[in-house]
């Protein structure tokens, strides 16, 4: 069996890097890119109840010092016109993670079960979009929504559940207790951290928004740090994401207690050749510490 191989949540990955939400995940064509790219699976754009358009341009921020600022406001075609996306996807044989946001408890039960019925292998949940008015971390940085939000998706679908957390927080465990209790099978951590930037000529905020959230190279050791805590306090498998661009970043998830890793700014420069590059070093690493699998090395931090 090929070391790279990994079964999380009862769903079985080529290799532990996923494509994050919220980059190349509007089109099945670039779903698809990114698994032929090496990806062990995708997880596509956050997808809500009707099309959407967004926030007016400038909607993101590059900087080579602290990464990406995004304010993109959930745009998405809605999910009866994006299903020919995922069906576009899965009839390449991609393993494709349906994400979707909701305003409600109800609304995000009937988005997951429109991402079931098309034949996705999970449902990612976004309570985390730091940004959008109703959405996202408004929800999911208060424990007893998110629960509620959880709790109604479980009980509409039987594909496993990821409930992607906040780092907009003081109490990552408090978070991911409350989505195990209420039956998350995995939890993804973490989406981005609120910030901003101010262009000193016009002297104005640059994004539309205001604020965005940051991604990039700076929020890796926040990620790590989460997935950590995460790790401690719950007993169900998490997904980390958070600045990761090398192997080496992605072993390190690992070993603070991911189980699958998500990729999103990075393959902005990187591409899908990105992933095969990944997962070439990561099973490189794995064998220079004579590990025999990826599941040998979760959490492995924890015990030396
Ligand atoms: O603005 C956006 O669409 C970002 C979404 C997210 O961070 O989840």
């Amino acid at each position: 069996m090929d070391l790279l191989q990994t079964r999380v949540t009862g769903v079985d990955f080529r290799n532990p890097i996923l494509l994050a939400s919220g980059i190349w995940g509007e089109s099945g064509i670039s779903l698809t890119r990114a698994y032929e790219g090496g990806a062990g699976g995708v997880v596509t754009k956050s997808i809500g109840s009707e099309p959407r358009s967004g926030y007016p341009n400038p909607t993101i921020e590059k900087n080579g010092t602290w990464g990406l600022l995004n304010a993109m406001g959930l745009p998405n075609p809605g999910i009866e016109s994006y299903g020919e996306e995922v069906r576009y996807a899965l009839s390449r044989g991609v393993r494709v993670v349906g994400s979707v946001f909701g305003g409600t408890a109800e609304e995000f039960a009937r988005l997951s079960q429109a991402m079931e019925a098309l034949g996705v292998a999970a449902i990612e949940l976004n309570l985390s979009c730091p940004h959008a008015k109703g959405y996202g971390s408004e929800i999911g940085s208060d424990p007893e929504a998110l629960a509620e939000v959880v709790r109604a998706v479980k009980s509409a679908v039987r594909l496993p559940v990821w409930a992607k957390l906040t780092p907009n927080t003081a109490d990552p465990a408090s978070l991911g207790r409350a989505a195990e209790r209420a039956g998350a099978d995995a939890i993804s951590a973490i989406n981005t951290l609120r910030g901003m930037a101010i262009d000193p000529v016009t002297m104005r905020p640059i994004l539309s928004h205001v604020s965005g959230g940051l991604s990039g190279p700076a929020i890796k050791p926040i990620g790590l740090a989460f997935v950590w805590q995460v790790f401690e306090a719950v007993h169900i498998p998490i997904i980390g994401i958070g600045g990761i661009s090398r192997p080496e970043d992605v072993f390190e998830y690992l070993l603070a207690g991911a189980s699958l890793v998500e990729v999103g700014t990075a393959v902005m420069e990187g591409g899908g050749p990105l992933f095969g590059q990944l997962a070439r070093g990561v099973s490189d690493i794995l064998v220079t510490h004579g590990l025999k699998s990826v599941s040998e090395s979760v959490g492995a931090a924890h015990r030396r």
